[in-house]
């Protein structure tokens, strides 16, 4: 089944345009309907706009709360058509108001090996705790922090001369393929999600 994706993205979209990529490749059954923003700079809006795609900021200042923002952020990508969600850099947690209008299709990319250093700067937290490999996981979004069922995961070395920068470097490689496999193994409908365990169908 061909996706139809909508991506929400805070900043640089440099997943957002691996996703893209992976379609004009032909290696990801999809297509990106629509990006949607919190920030009216993120620079995912023009890599989107520039393919012609659909790119809406949404201030959230102009809601009372996150899950009256949430609401207009389901409505939009609905009303687009969008049957799967892409948080692509996406700066906000999202609750149960837009979880629950795409049951078991909003995922996540994670710049760590959860539940290893979720939240901010996954990166610089492997760094400072001193371990030998991190990586990056892409997961189902429930309503916790980093916290969904796990669907795939690349390992990568920590150096001793690395800094947060080289190892992000290192890492973001990893995601830019990891990302659109993912979505790949959800278009090939092969993805079952058992309690925590995601399983992955032959
Ligand atoms: C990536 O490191 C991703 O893992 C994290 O936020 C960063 C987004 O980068 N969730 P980009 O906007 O996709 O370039």
């Amino acid at each position: 089944m061909t996706l139809h994706i909508g991506a929400l993205a805070s900043g640089r979209g440099s997943n957002l345009q691996a996703i893209m990529d992976a379609i004009d490749a032909g290696k990801l059954q999809a297509k990106v309907v629509m990006v949607v923003s919190d920030r009216q700079d993120a620079p995912a809006m023009e890599r989107a706009a520039s393919r012609g795609i659909p790119a809406v900021h949404l201030p959230p200042k102009e809601y009372p709360d996150r899950q009256s923002y949430d609401r207009a952020v389901a409505d939009l990508l609905q009303q687009a058509g969008v049957d799967t969600v892409v948080l692509a850099g996406y700066m906000r947690l999202v609750s149960a108001a837009l979880l629950a209008r795409f049951p078991g299709r909003v995922l996540n990319i994670h710049p760590a090996l959860l539940p290893a250093f979720p939240g901010l700067d996954g990166q610089d937290q492997a760094v400072k705790y001193g371990v030998r490999y991190s990586g990056c996981t892409v997961h189902f979004v429930d309503d916790g922090l980093d916290t969904g069922p796990i669907i795939l995961q690349a390992v990568v070395p920590v150096y001793q001369d690395d800094t947060t920068e080289t190892l992000a470097g290192r890492i973001l490689k990893e995601e830019h393929k990891l990302f659109p496999a993912a979505l790949q193994l959800l278009a090939e409908n092969r993805l079952e999600i058992k309690g925590r365990r995601v399983l992955i169908k032959d």
